[in-house]
């Protein structure tokens, strides 16, 4: 997407209705780390407005955060226990922070928001320097089916309403692995554009690249809730731990 910024994506206008934005399964994500947390302290990559690390935070874990948006965390900060914390601004490839970590996490498929595999790379390489030795790296993804890409493309019909219609339009590069999206508002005052742009890549791809920066898959489920990952999974759960030889 010619002239395309990342910063494009989380600026003041996303970052205000981002907490109305609920995925309904807050729940079950907060359960599956706060288990894997333990005495903590817990870090969120690309944490944005404590969607999660809000309620984490309030089972009395410590969690810190990195996101590159100061929209996103000004409304983090005027959240319900926003102000509790830590927030490193920064580039979350970087994990630029200092000491280490019994859990590290990203979810809502924000790993894909790194739009080249050195990046990615360099994200997992900088995770395994940040964890405790029985610490963990969770990353939520969705998969490439999930996605319903028909000719490398789709537009979905988010919601069709009198006075607006919301589409969600995108083109897949099969050699670049990146989707060029926008979510579209339809109005009779006009349209509006909201783009985004994320590199895809398969739990394979991923696992690699964890090898890479010394770290071993433990455990992948097919959702928050533990479900096995199978075929028909489309939101992957991933669990690297670091490897004892490493
Ligand atoms: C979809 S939001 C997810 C926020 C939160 N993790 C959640 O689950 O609700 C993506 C967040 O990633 C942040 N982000 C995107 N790319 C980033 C980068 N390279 N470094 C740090 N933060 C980044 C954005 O600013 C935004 O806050």
């Amino acid at each position: 997407m010619k002239n395309y910024e990342p910063a494009m994506s989380f600026g003041p206008e996303v970052a205000a209705g981002d907490p109305h934005r609920l995925r309904g399964d807050e729940d079950q994500t907060v359960a599956f780390l706060r288990d894997l947390a333990g005495d903590g302290p817990a870090l969120e990559l690309a944490i944005g407005t404590g969607r999660i690390a809000r309620p984490l935070a309030a089972t009395g874990v410590r969690v810190d955060g990195i996101d590159i948006s100061q929209a996103m965390v000004d409304v983090l900060r005027a959240q319900p226990g926003g102000d509790t914390i830590a927030v490193t601004m920064g580039n979350f490839a970087d994990v630029p922070v200092t000491g280490t970590y019994r859990l590290i996490y990203i979810v809502y498929n924000t790993i894909h928001n790194l739009l080249t595999q050195d990046d990615q790379v360099r994200c997992f390489q900088n995770v395994a320097k940040h964890l405790a030795h029985d610490g963990v790296f969770v990353v939520e993804a969705i998969t490439h089916e999930a996605l319903h890409l028909t000719d490398n493309q789709y537009v979905h019909a988010q919601s069709v309403e009198v006075k607006q219609v919301w589409l969600d339009v995108a083109r897949y590069d099969p050699v670049t692995q990146l989707l060029e999206e926008s979510h579209v508002s339809l109005t009779e005052k006009g349209v509006r554009l909201f783009p985004i742009v994320t590199r895809h890549i398969w739990p394979a791809e991923m696992d690699l690249m964890a090898r890479i920066a010394g770290l071993r898959l433990r455990d992948r489920f097919g959702g928050w809730d533990r479900s096995p990952y199978t075929a028909h999974t489309r939101n992957i759960i991933s669990v690297y731990q670091p490897h004892p030889g490493s």
